[in-house]
């Protein structure tokens, strides 16, 4: 199966996201990081501890990462949406971890992860995406080790932190361009056009905890990220950004992409973290002017959303 290492700030949409990888036959989850977030670091790495706990995987290894992003601090964090401990104040509800953290922190962890591996490792960040430019600065040989990069970020035609910013990209705008233009590595980029298609109603949710004891934990972290969806999507139901991403990590072309130049709006103004997908004709876009040839990522911009819906729900 894929090998695959998550990057995470968990979060609600980050627990479906972790369980579907921890569960799937498809996959062999290397290991998971922590960011800051939709919570404190210490609060996300408990939660990711936790939801590994649930689904029975103590043995993947997690370290903690970074703590607040590179150059600027965090705007705000997300509690409005997922709750003060990030699952909807249930986090408690779940299992202790019974394990420790890696010692040396997420960057260490990733690298020796990569550098171990005899194929080259997907990497879903899930998260800002401060660990993943401090990997990618620091340890540019570990590169060749990575297959591909599938992260939840971004917007194409809106956003959800600020009108144009997409939260991800928003909490550490500098890393997010250190990944998307400054590196050259492969990127999946699936922003939040895409995952609001994907929704999920309540009465999937419904399913998902009649299906087994690890659905029920999970629909049971929902109640404080549901009621904030409903005001953004006018019906009951959710958005799980990160798994949407993570599927697509575990099942290459599950999502439809198209490869665009990208950029981040990193400046002071109204416009701060948003991402720029240029859509212009490749003729419009200057090049063979002598114009530098902007880096492209393929952008999510598909999938079949019923046959998604059921491939989460495992
Ligand atoms: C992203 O922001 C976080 O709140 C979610 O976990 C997801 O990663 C959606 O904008
Ligand atoms: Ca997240």
């Amino acid at each position: 199966g894929t090998k695959l290492i998550i990057d995470t700030d968990p979060g609600v949409d980050d627990a479906f996201a972790i369980a579907l990888a921890a569960l799937s036959e498809d996959v062999d989850l290397l290991g998971v990081t922590t960011v800051f977030g939709n919570v404190s670091l210490e609060a996300t790495t408990r939660n990711a501890l936790r939801v590994l706990q649930l689904c029975g995987r103590a043995d993947v290894p997690v370290a903690a990462g970074a703590e607040r992003p590179l150059i600027h601090p965090q705007p705000a964090r997300a509690v409005r949406v997922h709750g003060a401990d990030g699952l909807s104040g249930r986090a408690s509800a779940l299992p202790e971890p019974e394990r420790d953290l890696v010692p040396g922190g997420a960057v260490r962890l990733l690298v020796s992860l990569l550098e171990a591996a005899d194929e080259p490792v997907t990497l879903a960040p899930i998260g800002p995406l401060t660990n993943i430019a401090l990997l990618l600065a620091a340890h540019p040989d570990v590169k060749a080790k990575i297959a591909r990069i599938v992260l939840m970020g971004g917007g194409v035609d809106r956003g959800n932190s600020t009108a144009s910013a997409e939260f991800n990209i928003w909490s550490d705008p500098e890393a997010a361009r250190r990944v998307l233009v400054e590196e050259d590595v492969p990127c999946v980029v699936v922003p939040l056009d895409l995952t609001y298609r994907c929704a999920v109603s309540t009465e999937w949710l419904a399913k998902l905890a009649a299906h087994s004891p690890i659905g029920a934990a999970l629909e049971a972290l929902t109640p404080d990220y549901l009621a904030s969806y409903r005001r953004s999507l006018g019906w009951d139901g959710i958005v799980l950004h990160d798994a949407v991403a993570v599927a697509e990590a575990i099942s290459p072309g599950i999502l439809r992409t198209e490869a665009y130049p990208v950029e981040v709006e990193t400046s002071f103004g109204p416009g701060r973290g948003a991402t720029l997908v240029d859509r212009r004709r490749p003729g419009m876009r200057g090049e063979g002017e002598g114009a530098v040839a902007p880096s492209a990522v393929q952008v999510a911009v598909d999938t079949d959303v019923d046959g998604l819906g059921e491939f989460v729900l495992g």
